[in-house]
């Protein structure tokens, strides 16, 4: 961890909050109170303390926000695409520069290990560098009809579009859904978890700063139902970008559906790491260890379930429990491996799975317990947790738990490994390890899910496009692919 990153987070770790957080509603370039004056706090989920209050935004906010993009709109979706990736390729340096107060405002919100929320940083410049590149290269096709007509097609942006963002990665959600929208010449209304309001707020005073007018991004904070029902249900919405639980994106489609508002939906998963008998055990290792642990398992695409040949299950289990136990855990401000979960109801949740787990006689090889700070005594924490040799029907296999616990399913051989892959609903990513490039690649070809890692465990970013299949959701963000929510195509077709 670089230096100065390790001396504010040591600082906001003795004051228990950071000084200067924005703390109101960002709507048409100024920050401004909630109009009924409505106020919330945010935890600090590694003390389990209040360390910041913010605007808790309503309908009225919303309303405000949306008129403010809907009339920017017309002067950002006709600036000079090359004007518009000035801007975006300035707010990526400014994001660089302001990366140490970004990362520790984002540990404070989240609980996780401030390296890892540097590491979120990062990925949200690379998000507004990767779309800057893009924001002058939206070309359209010429179609060709014959002599007597001239065919093209053009690429327009589709207007006000809302961001419905999640609390586990809250600035690299934030970014990799603005970022190729305002490329595109959309404006964007954002809606951050009311657990996490403040890097997107963060966000959106560097992004005026970098020259961005008012009201192509605005931010307005609080609850799910105060402020993300009425913005997705805003008739001045072109298109909801939504990250979250499948419950809550199933009713945000709905809504969204009144206005026949497109939506893109990531939805989370049950992701599986197949590991086979032939494969680099040491990189199976630390993959299985990243996918699982990384924000405490609060990731939708955690790798929550090791498909394991049974050949090498005895093995691998002993060496990735031995890993698991050897993990540091504590208040994320001091870096450790695994930082604490989201909040006090996230944490019983997650509790309440493993508990059900051990009631139908699951077998808990390591962790299966809350904890708190060895530090301190306090905060939201849970044991790294594995559950072996489960059912493919089991709750433990299907459901999102969300948290660091591990379900192992044996299989007995490849075949086996690609029919306990597919076994869940969920489709968003699948981990595959194995020296065998042709097994590898058919088990790429057949494994149902938006995107594969193959010998490596989270390969790949901004570059990349991510979404799921069936309950994940559907649409792509990132990579090229992640423009084209925010672009309708126009066919101009012309008798000459
Ligand atoms: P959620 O889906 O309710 O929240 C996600 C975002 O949607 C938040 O900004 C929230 O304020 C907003 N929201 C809530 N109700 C809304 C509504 N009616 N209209 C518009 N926006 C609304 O998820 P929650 O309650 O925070 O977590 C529940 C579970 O969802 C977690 O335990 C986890 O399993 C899953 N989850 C999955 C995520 C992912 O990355 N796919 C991220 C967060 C949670
Ligand atoms: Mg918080």
């Amino acid at each position: 961890m670089r230096d100065s990153l390790k001396a504010l987070a040591t600082r906001a770790l003795a004051a228990g909050t950071l000084d200067g957080l924005p703390d109101r509603l960002w709507i048409d370039g100024a920050w401004r109170p909630a109009r009924d004056g409505g106020r919330m706090e945010s935890f600090d989920p590694g003390s389990a303390r209040p360390f910041a209050s913010f605007a808790a935004g309503a309908a009225a906010d919303v309303d405000d926000a949306v008129a403010s993009s809907e009339a920017a709109f017309a002067g950002w979706s006709r600036t000079p695409p090359a004007e518009r990736a000035r801007i975006l390729a300035r707010a990526a340096a400014m994001i660089r520069e302001h990366a140490d107060r970004l990362a520790v405002a984002e540990c404070l919100d989240v609980g996780k290990p401030v390296g890892e929320a540097a590491g979120d940083v990062n990925g949200a410049a690379r998000a507004f560098e990767y779309y800057a590149g893009a924001a002058d290269k939206l070309q359209g096709d010429s179609i060709p009809l014959g002599p007597d007509y001239v065919a093209f097609t053009l690429r327009e942006p589709v207007g006000v579009t809302a961001h419905i963002v999640p609390w586990n990665y809250p600035i690299s959600t934030t970014a990799r859904g603005i970022a190729p929208a305002l490329a595109a010449g959309c404006t964007a209304v954002v809606k951050p978890a009311e657990q996490t309001p403040f890097t997107a707020l963060m966000l959106a005073g560097i992004l005026a700063e970098a020259g961005l007018p008012p009201g192509v991004c605005n931010v307005v904070t609080g609850t799910g139902e105060a402020v993300g029902a009425p913005l997705v249900a805003h008739e001045g919405v072109r298109h909801v970008t939504f990250t979250g639980s499948a419950e809550t994106g199933i009713g945000v489609m709905q809504s969204a559906a009144r206005n026949v508002t497109s939506v893109t939906l990531e939805l989370g998963g049950k992701s599986p790491v197949v590991v086979l008998a032939d494969c680099d055990m040491d990189a199976a290792l630390a993959g299985v260890l990243g996918a699982i642990y990384e924000n405490a398992g609060q990731i939708c695409s955690a790798g929550a379930r090791l498909v394991v040949e049974r050949q090498i299950h005895d093995e691998f289990l002993e060496r990735l429990v031995e890993r698991t136990r050897g993990l540091t855990l504590g208040h994320g401000l001091r870096n450790p491996q695994l930082g604490p979960l989201s909040s006090a109801e996230h944490l019983s949740k997650v509790e309440s799975h493993v508990k059900a787990a051990r009631a139908r006689g699951a077998e808990v090889v390591t962790g299966g317990t809350a904890t708190v700070d060895p530090m301190t005594g306090a905060g939201w924490f849970f044991q790294p947790t594995i559950l072996d040799d489960l059912p493919a029907g089991d709750p433990a296999v299907q459901e999102e738990i969300f948290g660091p616990v591990l379900s192992v399913q044996i299989a007995e051989d490849a075949e086996e490994a690609l029919r306990l892959a597919n076994c869940t609903r969920n489709g968003l990513v699948a981990g595959i390890y194995t020296r065998d490039l042709t097994t590898a690649l058919r088990l790429a070809r057949d494994i149902d899910a938006g995107q594969i890692y193959v010998n490596e465990y989270f390969a790949g970013g901004i570059e990349t496009p991510f979404g799921g299949n069936r309950m994940s959701g559907f649409g792509r963000e990132k990579g090229l692919e992640g423009l084209r929510a925010y672009c309708k195509v126009k066919s101009v077709t012309a008798r000459i």
